[in-house]
């Protein structure tokens, strides 16, 4: 396959829509017509042209998550709002060395971004392997959850739910209930799953089959690592081999305890009592049978980012998470988001290292634009292995250490809490490469 560099352009209407949900028909909010909306695929070097067009009744706007590309003019920039009833042309250059992996876009306009994502907005975005990993099938599985009324239309949520991070009772897999995926013995799959909910992470276990990770956010540089379980916070994707192994076997989310405040009730619990919530819900269901498949060659994982351990640090610096009740809000260094100030200044083509410290007996997946993080340290103890993220979860009362090298784009952008409540209630910092 030839890697010279192509040009993508799409269209995405954002506009209410009626989509059937699990079965349901719901007025929900899409793209194109569709929850999710359309996967779009590139490889590094690409230019992206996206015309979003707002048919909403409110303001909206595009985030590329995890996307290495400016945050400037007509890029990434998140700082654009988008009308209601207007356009907006975006234009998007990957770098020829852009690492591949599975990305997501969602609206980004502060304020009504949890909203409008519990509403249905959101799609897949794939970055080519420039050496594809050989699997007899390519899955790509957007994870939502949101609520829906008897009348068909999306709830509402309190207050306290927007507190504590809201997490829907109905969780889908591409718009639906437990699909089902079926595979012969032997054969490897690759699964990508994107963790599309406002709030809800995902504990993750497909009980008897095989999985391999390739890698969470990025690919890693060592090989595939087996695992039998894995946790998504909100905004993570997992790029996973699965050797497929005779039977059923079913994708399940298990319950996860991200922490509370003090008076309130545990998230995901809404009203109901801790014993009443599931232990688990079905995502997907693989069966598994049939004439045995040869078995594949060995995986080689994508080539990942490198490794900032040995690089000379230019800036340290914390930044601390805290959510005050009443008093205080949602804050990053003690500052709810204000976009019209810069809350970090950093020197373009230096490698930071940030100290990301929860304040908060609850966790929070810490997200920074446009520049990935190396995780350095991470429950008290050093990383082994590079691994790379856009995404970090801060466990309650806890801190994590992460790299950045702030290459190939300057501009203002964003780190937040990953809860898109809490991004919305303030829980977001202005970043200025210079
Ligand atoms: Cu997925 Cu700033 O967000
Ligand atoms: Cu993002
Ligand atoms: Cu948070």
């Amino acid at each position: 396959e030839s890697s010279s560099a192509g040009q993508l352009q799409v269209e995405l209407e954002a506009a209410p829509a009626l989509v059937q949900l699990a079965g349901r028909q719901v007025s929900a909010l899409a793209y194109n017509g569709s929850v999710p909306g359309p996967t779009l695929r590139l490889r590094a070097g690409d230019t992206l042209k996206i015309r979003l067009v707002n048919n909403l009744d409110q303001v909206t706007n595009l985030h590329l998550h995890g996307l290495h590309v400016s945050p400037e003019g007509n890029a990434d920039n998140v700082f654009v709002p988008v009308e209601p009833g207007r356009a907006f042309d975006y234009e998007y250059r990957l770098p020829a060395d852009h690492p591949p992996g599975v990305y997501w876009y969602h609206p980004h306009h502060h304020g009504t971004v949890a909203d409008q994502l519990f509403a249905g907005l959101c799609g897949a975005i794939i970055v080519e392997d420039p050496v594809p990993v050989e699997a007899s099938a390519e899955r790509i599985l957007v994870v939502t959850d949101t609520a829906v009324d008897s009348a068909g239309t999306i709830s509402a949520v309190s207050p306290m739910e927007r507190m504590m991070g809201r997490e829907g009772g109905l969780v889908l897999v591409n718009g639906q209930s437990n699909p089902q995926f079926s595979a012969r013995p032997g054969q490897r799959e690759r699964w990508r799953i994107v963790n599309a909910c406002v709030a809800r992470y995902l504990r993750l276990r497909l009980d008897g089959q095989q999985l391999q990770l390739l890698g969470i956010d990025f690919g890693g540089p060592q090989d595939p690592e087996a695992v039998e379980e894995l946790l998504l916070a909100p905004g993570n994707r997992a790029d996973l081999l699965v050797t497929a192994q005779p039977g059923n076997a079913v994708l399940r989310a298990y319950r996860y305890n991200r922490g509370s405040m003090p008076g309130m009730m545990g998230p995901g619990f809404g009203q109901r009592a801790p014993q009443e919530v599931p232990d688990s819900i079905a995502l997907a269901t693989l069966q598994v049978s049939g004439e045995p498949a040869a078995p594949p060659a060995a995986a080689v994982a994508p080539q990942g980012l490198g490794d900032l351990r040995q690089s000379v640090v230019a800036a340290h610096r914390q930044l601390t998470m805290a959510m005050g009740m009443g008093m205080g809000g949602f804050t990053i260094n003690g500052r709810e988001f204000d976009a019209a100030r810069t809350d970090t200044v950093v020197t373009a083509g230096s490698v930071e290292e940030w100290t990301i410290v929860n304040a908060s007996p609850m966790d929070h997946p810490f997200h920074l634009h446009v520049w990935p993080m190396q995780v350095i340290e991470e429950g008290g103890r050093e990383a082994g292995t590079p691994r790379w993220r856009d995404v970090v979860n801060v466990p309650a009362n806890g801190r994590v250490k992460v790299r950045v090298a702030f290459e190939d784009f300057r501009g203002r952008s964003v780190y937040h809490c990953h809860i898109l409540d809490h991004e919305d209630l303030g829980m977001m910092g202005v970043i200025d490469v210079r």
